[in-house]
């Protein structure tokens, strides 16, 4: 016995001697809700950068929304990157997110500065993209389909089967597309509507992005995404046409909040001032990822949809950001649509 004690006490001493990197390496839990290739790529870049170990999920925004919510008592994640800005506002609202202001907000186009504002500086603005939808121009050519322009063309019989959308509940993309829709047409107007496109959706994926993959492999003719997803597979060569419908869309300021109760606080501001530089937001091209970055001075890639090419919405995020009304729309969608859905 006595050995053993000696063996532990050397090791205490030993313990003590070494320099503090070496001793406790740190960590740092985050979930990722962009693609997974950006994921990896930031996660590579801030332990090469830093030395700090990342633990990296990629989860979809309403899925990560639910995690967090479900661990508020026990946290297991520290921060939470990207993803639609809805649920992190919700989060916010709901005190699951703390509040931080970085040394880097100057720097942030006004968009992503009004995000963290808006939420008691509990989440930020680190990207925007537009929603739209991506069609195989292959398939709509052999199949003889309308080059889908509008939100209504989709609801056109000839697309049966024919589109793919993720589901509202897991997926931000598509409760973004939700909001829009009722923001555009009125709850009730949106919610017929959304039962037209039911009859032509095949499948609700898990994730936003997934229904243009789908569409670029053929597997789909349409996939209703944020019309940067459509655009990175057009840049992996897919024959896929990026499209911004005519009545108007709306848009989600891509987010980044800091869990309440993160046990590695210190890394996860690391890493929350670390992704809001330039630098680290002009990397995000060469994941394909052709999102509007938020601070000022990153490269915007040339195939970013713009802006001020698209009709955009007023989206209202204080509304839609609210948790009453995500539960609310939510439990429509599901009755309404998801009890029906194929
Ligand atoms: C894709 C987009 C991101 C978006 C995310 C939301 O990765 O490129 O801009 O924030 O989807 O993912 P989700 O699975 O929640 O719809």
């Amino acid at each position: 016995m006595r050995s053993v004690f000696a063996i532990a006490a050397a090791f205490a001493v030993g313990l003590q001697m070494m320099p503090t990197e070496v001793r406790a390496a740190e960590n740092l839990n985050l979930i990722c809700s962009a693609d997974v290739v950006i994921c990896e790529l930031m996660k590579g870049m801030f332990e090469k950068e830093t030395g700090i170990q990342v633990n990296m999920v990629r989860l979809s925004s309403g899925e990560t929304y639910a995690k967090i919510r479900a661990e508020a008592r026990n946290p297991k994640t520290d921060i939470w990157w990207a993803g639609t800005g809805d649920p992190h506002l919700q989060a916010a609202s709901e005190g699951l997110t703390q509040e931080y202001k970085s040394p880097m907000l100057d720097q942030l186009q006004d968009w992503a500065k009004k995000q963290a504002e808006s939420a008691g500086y509990k989440t930020v603005g680190v990207y925007a993209g537009a929603l739209g939808w991506g069609y195989n121009t292959e398939i709509v050519k052999t199949k003889g389909l309308k080059e889908a322009k509008c939100w209504a063309d989709l609801v056109d019989p000839s697309f049966k089967g024919e589109i793919q959308i993720a589901n509202p509940n897991s997926s931000g993309t598509a409760y973004t597309a939700l909001a829009s829709l009722v923001q555009i047409m009125g709850e009730d107007k949106a919610f017929d509507y959304l039962k037209q496109l039911n009859a032509n959706v095949s499948q609700y994926t898990k994730s936003g992005s997934a229904p243009v993959k789908a569409a670029a492999r053929g597997e789909t003719a349409l996939g209703i995404v944020f019309m940067h997803d459509a655009v990175a597979q057009i840049a992996e060569g897919f024959p896929v046409k990026a499209v911004a419908p005519c009545e108007g869309t709306g848009y989600e300021i891509g987010s980044m909040s800091i869990i309440k109760g993160a046990r590695n606080l210190d890394a996860a501001k690391k890493w929350y001032d670390w992704a809001l530089t330039a630098e680290v937001q002009s990397h995000m091209k060469e994941a394909k990822s052709f999102q509007l970055p938020s601070n000022k001075s990153a490269t915007v890639p040339p195939e970013a949809p713009k802006f001020e090419d698209i009709k955009l919405i007023d989206y209202d995020f204080k509304t839609y950001g609210d948790p009453a009304k995500r539960k609310e729309l939510l439990d429509r969608w599901d009755k309404e649509i998801g009890a029906s859905a194929n």
